[in-house]
């Protein structure tokens, strides 16, 4: 970024100066008490995101009316009562140099209970995605709708915010109030265009009466609905406009998508960096309201660009400041380098509140742990620790410990670190996920922690380096029956048929050099032949990118799997993106089935819940994904000769998000797990 940044520099909106360009935008995110009232743990996350730079915080959604909660633990800014609490979030803020608006909403159709208690619509129709009918408002509940979103801002202004934003975006009551497609009334509130802008429109005119002329109104709007049958930019303009012309609307914050397209709400990686930035600009252009661009930013100099280019006034980010919540001061002190990069996964922000458990983050172990993982202590002792990997958890060990003052050495035998981030990037759309381990080379790099790669550590190698203690993150391999030396000592753990591809005792499995693993794959170490079985127990990207992959590569591929879905427990909207992307190419997916035999007739699949069988012949290549073991035997050498603790796939072959946690969590217990070795 030559000369002087824009994002840093301040902004006017309605009597109130923000320092910078930089929002978080609004996301829920499960901090709340079970009853939806603030928590310490809440102000402690948008205190730190205050801290770290950014101008102006707006919170997740809060329901303005007891039945508009998304899920029993959403804010709940109706309630009087709850105003301590929320100043207390206010309180936690402004000391930082922040402002912060309050979301408003109304969850309407949309719900993560399932199933969900009762649902306001304009009229009876399920959501597409979500399925659950709904309740046709009649006029008393769009009264206590009008009325509730005027409490609501008056409650928050009470608690000190310093503005409110209504949402009419991707999910929620209002938006679908103003979409044709939900709107099916023939009153005053539907019909045409006017009858479907009077609720929001009535809403905001009763907000302006009840906070007065000076407090900022923010409308987050929907620009897009990415359906079929849902609405597009033009009408999405043309909502906006009618908004503008009220005289009520401070800003728009630009948004897309809805629960029937899910994965435009929060659009993962296989949806382009900037894939919105057209919409943010014909906001921009349509109306005289300032606007808060969205949607997958996270290098500031594309944000810089945008401002620029005068496409937005405000860069709007959710993930990369959950990720991130220092990138603002990062910017403005030119640190660029260490700005920890959103790998736009889900896997942890979104997946967790969908299950409405508290915010996590794959990049950043502190995200949602603010209160207890704050900012890093000191090391009282420094000491020398070697670290026996380059994979993430390693890295991500090196990198804690080394920030803490410790002396790191870490040893890594492939010429490049990443470990198995390196193959997972090169899966289709994945290259970002190699993001991860790239930030934390540079900042071990960056740190001065000694990096040897290409090198073996052995257990004399290490004796004699002499380090005061051993973290061993060795990674995993791929669980290949009958080849691995741990199948020898340990029983099957089933004898045949259902399941049994986890006991090892799958026919023709351990010779058939037709059998591969997905690391094989994904190496480049085997090339598969035309004819391709997946066998996924994996349920995440290990078979699912394999098997795209492969596709690329113009094989036929089936998958097979026991479970009733590919992917089961991929995040939903990088599952729907996955789908939508194999199933035009022709992936074959047989769920609910097993490999019972491998021989030279064919590979001979089951059926886990009837047991019937089926032949599929002429497959060239079977690639299992059906667990992986630890690499621990450097662990189990060195454990009675030094200090040693194992972490990341080393200790149990799980997600990048664990191995990550792990290595940040061995940083920083270092000392008492020295003290717990003796
Ligand atoms: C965990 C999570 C919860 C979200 N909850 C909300 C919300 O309460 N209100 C809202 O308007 N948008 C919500 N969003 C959407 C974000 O505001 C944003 O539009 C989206 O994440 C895309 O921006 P990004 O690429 O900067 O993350 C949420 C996003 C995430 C990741
Ligand atoms: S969990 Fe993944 S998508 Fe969510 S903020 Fe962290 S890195 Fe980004």
């Amino acid at each position: 970024m030559a000369g002087e940044s824009l994002l840093w520099t301040p902004f006017r909106l309605r009597g109130l100066e923000l320092r910078n360009r930089f929002v978080l935008l609004a996301h829920w995110n499960g901090l709340d008490a079970p009853d939806g009232t603030p928590t310490e743990d809440l102000a402690a996350y948008y205190a730190t995101r205050a801290r770290g730079g950014a101008g102006l915080i707006v919170t997740g959604s809060h329901a303005m009316h007891p039945i508009g909660q998304m899920s029993p633990n959403y804010g709940r800014a109706w309630d009087r009562e709850a105003i301590p609490a929320y100043r207390r979030i206010v309180d936690a803020v402004h000391p930082h140099g922040a402002h912060v608006f309050a979301q408003l909403s109304h969850a309407g159709h949309t719900s993560l209970s399932h199933p969900p208690r009762e649902l306001w619509a304009p009229s009876q129709m399920p959501e597409p995605y979500s399925r659950y009918n709904t309740v046709e408002m009649g006029p008393a509940e769009i009264e206590a709708v009008v009325e509730g979103f005027a409490v609501s801002a008056v409650n928050m202004r009470e608690a000190g915010y310093d503005g409110v934003e209504i949402k009419i975006g991707h999910d929620g009551l209002l938006r679908s109030f103003v979409s044709p497609f939900f709107n099916r009334r023939q009153d005053a509130y539907g019909g045409s265009f006017e009858n479907r802008m009077r609720l929001p429109l009535e809403v905001l005119a009763a907000m302006r009466d009840a906070v007065g002329p000076d407090w900022p109104i923010s409308v987050r709007l929907c620009l897009h609905e990415y359906t079929p049958f849902g609405y597009g930019l033009d009408y999405g303009l043309e909502v906006g406009r009618a908004l503008a012309e009220s005289g009520h609307v401070d800003l728009f914050s630009s948004d897309a998508g809805s629960f029937s397209s899910f994965w435009m709400e929060v659009p993962p990686a296989a949806v382009p960096q900037l894939a919105f930035n057209d919409l943010n600009a014909a906001l921009k252009r349509a109306t005289p309201v300032p606007v808060v661009a969205f949607g997958r930013i996270k290098k500031p100099a594309d944000a810089e660009r945008i401002l620029r280019e005068g496409d937005a006034d405000l860069i709007g980010m959710a993930r990369q400041l959950i990720a991130d919540p220092e990138l603002p001061n990062k910017v403005r002190e030119r640190r660029l380098r260490e700005v920890r990069p959103c790998i736009a996964c889900n896997d942890a922000c979104v997946l967790q509140v969908m299950q409405r458990d508290p915010i996590r983050c794959v990049s950043n172990p502190a995200a949602g742990r603010e209160l207890r993982r704050g900012a890093l202590t000191p090391a009282a002792t420094p000491r020398h620790v070697a670290v026996i990997g380059g994979g993430p958890a390693g890295l991500s060990a090196a990198v804690t410990l080394a920030r803490r003052g410790h002396r790191v050495t870490l040893f890594e035998r492939e010429s490049e670190p990443g470990g198995l981030i390196r193959l997972a990037a090169r899966q289709p759309l994945h290259a970002e996920i190699g993001e991860s381990v790239l930030h934390l080379a540079s900042e071990a790099e960056r740190l001065g922690v000694d990096v040897r790669l290409g090198v073996e550590a052995t257990v004399s190698a290490i004796e004699t380096l002499g380090p005061d203690a051993v973290v061993v993150a060795t990674g995993s391999r791929p669980y290949m029956p009958g080849r691995d030396a741990l199948d020898g000592p340990s029983p099957p753990l089933a004898s045949e048929g259902l399941w049994a591809s986890m006991g090892g005792l799958v026919p023709g499995v351990a010779d058939d050099p037709r059998v591969v693993s997905t690391d094989d794959v994904m190496s480049g170490r085997v090339d598969a032949g035309p004819s391709v079985v997946v066998l996924d127990r994996n349920a995440h990207w290990e078979a699912c990118g394999t098997a795209e992959f492969l596709l690329e590569a113009g094989r036929q591929v089936e998958f097979v799997t026991p479970l009733g879905a590919a992917g089961a427990d991929l995040e939903p909207s990088n599952a729907a993106l996955f789908y939508q992307r194999v199933r035009p190419r022709g992936l074959r997916i047989t769920l609910h089935t097993d490999i019972r035999s491998i021989g030279p007739d064919g590979v001979v699949a089951v059926d886990v819940h009837t047991n019937e069988e089926r032949t599929l012949r002429d497959v060239d290549t079977i690639v299992l994904a059906i667990g992986r073991r630890s690499n621990d035997a450097l662990y189990w050498a060195l454990r009675e000769r030094l200090p040693t603790f194992r972490i990341g796939d080393c200790r149990a072959p799980r997600l990048l998000q664990h191995a990550i946690y792990d290595g940040d969590t061995i940083g920083r217990e270092f000392e008492a797990r020295l003290a717990e070795a003796g």
